[in-house]
């Protein structure tokens, strides 16, 4: 059962915890908290509707006129003023920066596996896995390689033991926290890699479709079109259009990329607030080690082109293993850093490596964003600033976010 702990301004702070079964989008009992007068406001940690932002109590309660008790009283005091408490405006795990919560909240995840076969994660990612709740998201996503196949000595057994870890250690307490899941997968987790007309990791595709697909491993996402989950497929969330696509290989195939700009052209897509696409592989290069051929997007002046065309607001990748927040043209680019092993220079600049996670706040008034990235060994924010202000990439310059050109 979680705890929830109320902050109570008074003449000092007093925080009350308490415990008790709540869900998701629901409003919240909290008859009998009341201390007294000179409420300066109440806020509340824990998973909780964002509409209405005042929480309403549903006891009936008695107002009375404010009558202020000194705090050491508190314990012991009668209700006697109606209370409404707010929803916490800026939710983080203890100790962490809380920056402002958005009208949408999202968690970027990516990258998170450690060696071939391994059925367990480091501490780097159960860490961020646990603090996910905290941020209060409504959304989860995932970059992709979430488990570490794409090994021909990797039999299926042990293909589906990998999947096991993951379902252990990650899937399974998102899902605890009822938060929506969204990913890509990567070419560690199912590559679409072609030979002789035939996946070169048949045995991939074959276990990640089957642990996808079971029932007990729902995703807790609001299906546009998921013929082709979990491989490309588009889904819904708080008047977001999400389209995801197999970027695990270099090349989308023409057919997958047809019903991307079908998916895209869509009423559902069109008439949402904001669009966001999501594949493993970026457009452009960012990282030392991955700026050759096949580590990014085949033609992506001509993906980034069609991305424009239906106004989709960012497109997220992993892969890289190196956070760098960009933009080119008309699209916004976040290249989600790693969580598991192997984090990775930049092209440019001297950043030490580091491992990351990012969350995103969205406006969806303006359609703005705000990233707030965490160095997860040393859980400070990652500094914009210090990123290089453009990355020339193999296949094009790309900018920093903040960076006008
Ligand atoms: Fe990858």
């Amino acid at each position: 059962m979680p705890c929830y702990k109320i902050r109570l301004q008074l003449d000092q702070q007093l925080d009350i915890e308490f415990c008790m079964a709540i869900k998701r989008r629901q409003l919240l009992i909290l008859g009998g908290l009341a201390i007294g007068g000179g409420l300066g406001g109440a806020a509340m940690s824990g998973i909780l509707s964002r509409k209405p932002d005042v929480i309403a109590p549903t006891t009936p309660q008695t107002p009375v006129a404010n009558n202020p008790q000194p705090i050491a009283s508190a314990k012991n005091a009668t209700p006697n003023v109606t209370q409404s408490v707010t929803r916490s405006p800026n939710p983080a795990p203890k100790g962490l920066f809380a920056p402002a919560r958005g009208d949408v909240r999202i968690v970027v995840i990516s990258d998170l596996n450690s060696a071939y076969g391994s059925t367990d994660y480091i501490d780097q990612v159960k860490q961020a896995i646990a603090f996910v709740p905290d941020w209060e998201p409504d959304l989860v996503l995932c970059g992709g390689d979430m488990v570490a196949g794409q090994s021909n000595s990797l039999s299926a057994t042990e293909i589906e033991a990998m999947w096991q870890g993951f379902d252990k250690y990650i899937a399974a307490p998102i899902r605890k926290a009822k938060l929506p899941f969204g990913f890509t997968i990567g070419n560690h987790d199912a590559s679409g890699s072609i030979s002789g007309g035939q996946y070169a990791f048949e045995s991939d595709r074959n276990v990640a479709k089957k642990y996808w697909n079971d029932p007990k491993h729902d995703a807790n996402l609001s299906f546009v079109d998921r013929a082709g989950f979990p491989f490309y497929y588009t889904f819904q969330s708080n008047d977001i259009f999400f389209l995801v696509w197999d970027a695990s290989t270099a090349n989308i195939p023409s057919e997958q990329l047809k019903w991307a700009e079908k998916s895209l052209a869509s009423e559902a897509a069109q008439s949402a607030k904001l669009r966001i696409a999501i594949g493993h592989l970026p457009l452009y290069a960012v990282a030392k080690g991955r700026e050759t051929s096949g580590n990014y997007l085949d033609e992506a002046d001509r993906l980034r082109a069609l991305l424009e065309k239906y106004k989709v607001h960012t497109y997220i990748s992993g892969h890289h293993h190196a956070y760098y927040p960009a933009h080119k043209g008309k699209l916004e680019l976040l290249h989600a850093g790693v969580l598991g092993d192997g984090p990775r220079r930049l092209l440019s600049g001297d950043i030490t490596p580091n491992r990351t996670i990012t969350i995103i706040d969205i406006k969806l008034a303006n359609s703005k964003t705000i990233y707030t990235t965490y160095d997860m060994d040393t859980l400070k924010v990652v500094d914009q600033s210090t990123l290089p202000k453009y990355i020339d990439s193999p296949n094009g310059r790309i900018t920093r976010r903040d960076v006008k050109i």
